[in-house]
């Protein structure tokens, strides 16, 4: 049976989850309404990665014999100013994601929940990558700037990424 606090840290997880993905998929529109196909497909592509994120911690809370109950996510913003823009948000908002994650990995240790902790090591090690490869794309963004046909070989490239397995 899993300990009380350490349900409610992973219930609060499963919101911050799908807010990255509420988040990601406002991107994606914003992208799509400045014509950026590939970049919106990137973010959706991101978007879906999220949904898979909570999905796991959701299956994880029942498999300790826990209970899901969701709350309401909080409605993202909609405009930003350019491509560099949604990308330095991108990666401070990945970066209050580690911070969470790594929040929930004390409340494991201190409540000596070897299971919860062993589980979210999976997400220690997905964080490194997740602002890893945004901040790669924003060093080129920034490189390439917010127009003309760098822009637009960097979209090609990011559309390139394809829709995330979801099972
Ligand atoms: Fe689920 Fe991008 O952190």
């Amino acid at each position: 049976m899993i300990n009380e606090r350490v349900e409610k840290a992973l219930n609060e997880q499963v919101n911050a989850e799908i807010y990255s993905a509420y988040l990601y998929l406002s991107m994606s529109s914003y992208f799509e309404s400045v014509n950026l196909p590939g970049f919106a497909q990137w973010m959706k592509a991101q978007a879906q990665e999220e949904m898979v994120h909570g999905m796991k911690i959701y299956d994880f809370i029942h498999e300790r014999g826990g209970r899901v109950l969701l709350s309401a996510i909080e409605a993202p913003q909609t405009e930003w100013a350019n491509p560099v823009a949604v990308f330095v948000a991108t990666l401070e908002h990945e970066q209050k994601v580690t911070a969470l994650i790594n929040g929930l990995v004390d409340i494991a240790i201190a409540e000596k929940d070897h299971a919860t902790n062993i589980f979210l090591q999976w997400f220690v090690t997905e964080q490194v990558e997740e602002e890893a490869s945004v901040d790669a794309v924003l060093q080129k963004l920034k490189m390439v700037g917010d127009q003309g046909h760098g822009l637009f070989m960097m979209d090609r490239e990011l559309g390139a990424r394809g829709a995330v397995a979801t099972s």
